[in-house]
């Protein structure tokens, strides 16, 4: 559903824009957050570095942060200098827009945004997570609640969803996206611009979507965040551009350029990816805005000479809102002056920000009403259920041998490790609105489920191991329960990672834990994949529970006990050594594809082929695939396949289908994802699936971007992950 106004709505815009002057225009086009101002012993610069050398924790820092003056920029609102600001509180959010609305001369309403990643109050699982439950129907409701929540509190503007494909797990924003393919990507797209976007009954049920961080930022080389992109364009059109394509034509409102250059040119002032693809070619409605204090950095980027050169450059290229850095109010008018810009690319820029004001309902319902404010002042019983849902769906078994899962209820269970209970490390990275008292920790939820449960500190990411936990751990449990992994601020923004093995002495403790003679269970909590190849040569049973929000603890919880099914599968490769990375099952064949043998595409030292490939993800039931047809009708292709419950448990499967176009005018991957089905099925039922394949689906993108439909053999693939080897080939025609 496209971002539309009504005829009414298009004529308010045009005369808004008549009526205002060049100053009050370019105020439109910044965003600025709360300045701190002091409120401390040091200054605040001094108290970010001894936050970051750990002179003072995490938690003194936000304890220390309680106490900071800020400066709201209340004089440049009432000036009409501010378009847009960073606040998430009703009362401040409705002072704010008063003076904007009722003391500047036009009474242009603020838009508030916000980084709503994944939820609001309530927090659902990091969207690497999330992906892997192969739900859109979950996908978009998560999405409508985190809007509802966060307009209670003014926010009418997420920076989300984030979109950025990412093969390479050192980098810790992979935490944020949806894994590593474009058709799953492009699935999750258009559910979360759905979810956010749709349900306009009332003003307090929508927001603004933030496709970001447009584009290919997730394509940093060596996974090292901010660092320089350069990729091949039919991987740009095939690959990174599909999910935006998908969420843009989906009808999202706005995108956020990314940090990093492509190719050369950095995002924030790329006219060929803002202007020419996203502006002209998809035909993009609404306003697109920088990253924090990218406009700026240009200069860094060596692409500006001076900050008034990057603003230059970047209303130009077509970036419409300046984050942060106060360029654009500060130069644009002498740009103006000096013909550097034109008034029409003010005017185009100011028009699509007052659009998706006005199509907001800014306009007409600038203030968030008493009742809306405290609407979620505790957590409504449904929220809670629906991200409990989330978890759940999105916990993947990646190994549970002599079916030592699910455990009994009475059984005698240890549990160990410190993020076990933890409240705030199951949140994951990128959630700032959540409260302490909402969450579950693994350790609450399984006391709930397992009465003879017992908790033992043992150790976590950081840190030593405590010996004597170990012991008593051993000596009462009949099975030990790890839950191991990395804290949230090891993934997520400005966190690679060189060596992506659990942290600190993790491995240690739990091969501590396999010398009492013990069977082990390993619950992962991590916002990427890790490298776990000693992990899965030594333990029986491994889940990766990744940071799932606020109902963590009763997920894992239900899932150990067996009362939820696993179904969640991985929405990226995970590499059998650091060295592969970036992996991604969708690769070119190459013409000596890696093997045993010695000239091929191989490591001498480690393996090729990632630990666990995209879409694996086992449950405690299994099923097989067979009798796959392909029929091959003018416009599209249908495929059956059968999948029997071959366990002794229900269970559910996500069935996945693969393509492959076998010669084409360009190497192409050998393997797709085209389709995925999901279904429940009893032990011994099976079931026909069946997928309705536009022929277009078929067709690539050339490096000019031209879309290429090559008639020959495709091969199809149905099964329960990227390795499915249940396949038929076809002499398609187009
Ligand atoms: C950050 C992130 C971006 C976020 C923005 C505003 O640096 O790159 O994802 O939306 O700043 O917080």
């Amino acid at each position: 559903m496209r971002l539309q106004l009504t005829e009414d709505q298009k004529e308010r815009v045009g005369d808004l824009l008549k009526a205002m002057t060049l100053k009050e225009k370019i105020g439109q086009m910044n965003q600025v957050s709360p300045s701190i101002v002091g409120g401390f012993d040091v200054p605040f610069e001094e108290l970010i570095e001894m936050m970051t050398d750990g002179r003072i924790s995490h938690e003194k820092f936000e304890e220390i942060m309680k106490t900071a003056k800020q400066d709201f920029h209340e004089d440049q609102i009432r000036d009409g200098k501010v378009g847009s600001l960073m606040v998430q509180d009703a009362k401040e959010v409705n002072r704010l827009q008063k003076i904007a609305v009722e003391e500047s001369r036009l009474g242009i309403p603020l838009i508030f945004g916000l980084d709503v990643i994944h939820g609001f109050r309530t927090v659902y699982p990091i969207a690497i997570a999330e992906a892997g439950s192969f739900d859109p129907d979950l996908m978009e409701k998560t999405a409508a609640m985190a809007a509802r929540e966060s307009r209670s509190a003014g926010v009418a503007w997420h920076f989300a969803p984030m979109l950025d494909i990412a093969r390479d797990a050192r980098w810790g924003r992979v935490s944020e996206g949806p894994g590593l393919d474009p058709y799953l990507a492009s699935v999750f797209a258009r559910a979360k611009v759905r979810g956010l976007q749709n349900d306009r009954s009332s003003t307090e049920h929508y927001v603004a979507a933030c496709l970001k961080h447009y584009i290919g930022y997730g394509a940093c080389e060596s996974g090292r965040d901010y660092n320089t992109v350069s990729m091949a364009m039919h991987l740009f059109y095939n690959t990174y551009l599909r999910p935006f394509a998908a969420a843009v034509e989906e009808g999202a409102a706005t995108v956020m350029a990314s940090f990093n250059d492509l190719n050369g040119v950095p995002c924030t002032v790329n006219p060929f990816t803002l202007r020419t693809i996203l502006k002209d070619s998809l035909g993009f409605p609404g306003f697109v805005v920088s990253d924090a204090n990218a406009v700026r950095e240009c200069v860094i980027h060596g692409i500006a000479k001076d900050e008034i050169d990057a603003g230059i450059q970047a209303v130009n290229a077509g970036l419409d809102m300046d984050m942060g850095t106060g360029i654009y109010s500060g130069h644009l008018a002498q740009a103006l002056a000096d013909g550097k810009i034109s008034e029409e690319t003010i005017d185009e820029a100011v028009r699509r920000i007052l659009s998706v004001k006005m199509w907001l309902g800014l306009f007409d319902h600038p203030y968030v009403s008493s009742e809306c404010a405290r609407r979620y002042d505790t957590l409504p019983e449904d929220h809670l259920a629906l991200a409990r849902r989330a978890a759940e769906e999105s916990i993947v078994l990646l190994k549970n041998e002599g079916s030592l899962l699910p455990l009994a209820r009475d059984q005698k269970i240890s549990l160990v490790g410190t993020l076990a209970a933890s409240r705030e490390e199951i949140i994951g990275a990128w959630a700032m609105s959540w409260r302490k008292e909402d969450c579950v920790s693994i350790r609450e939820g399984m006391e709930q489920e397992f009465p003879n449960l017992r908790y033992f500190p043992c150790g976590g990411p950081e840190g030593e191991i405590c010996k004597a936990d170990v012991d008593q751990a051993a000596s009462y449990g009949d099975v030990l329960v790890a839950v191991l992994g990395e804290t949230d601020a090891m993934s997520g923004e400005a966190s690679s990672r060189g060596d992506i093995t659990l942290p600190g002495k993790q491995r240690d403790l739990l091969q501590m834990l396999l010398k009492t003679g013990k069977p082990v269970v390993l619950i992962l909590m991590n916002g990427r994949p890790l490298v776990l190849d000693w992990e899965d040569a030594h333990l029986p049973a491994i889940v990766e529970g990744w940071h799932l929000g606020v109902q963590m603890g009763p997920a894992i919880a239900r899932v150990l006990s067996g009362a939820v099914m696993p179904q969640g599968k991985l929405s990226a490769d995970f590499p059998a050594a650091v060295g592969q990375c970036p992996i991604y099952y969708n690769h070119p064949n190459t013409g000596r594809p890696g093997s045993r043998s010695k000239f091929t595409s191989r490591y001498l030292d480690i393996p090729f082929k990632p630990l666990y490939p995209f879409g694996f993800g086992l449950t405690y039931t299994s099923f097989a695939y067979s009798k796959l047809e392909i029929s091959e009708g003018e416009k599209q292709l249908q495929i059956r396949a059968e999948v029997r419950n071959t366990g002794d448990r229900r269970g559910t499967e996500t069935a996945l289908l693969f393509m492959q176009d076998v010669t084409a005018s360009l190497v192409r991957p050998v393997r797709e994802l085209k389709g995925f089905r999901k279904i429940t099925l009893d032990p011994g039922e099976s079931r026909t699936i069946s997928f309705r394949l536009p022929k277009k689906e078929l067709g690539f993108y050339d490096n000019d971007g031209h879309l290429r439909l090559e008639d020959g053999a495709f091969r199809f693939f149905v099964g329960g992950s990227s390795e499915a080897d249940l396949s038929e080939e076809a002499e398609i025609t187009f």
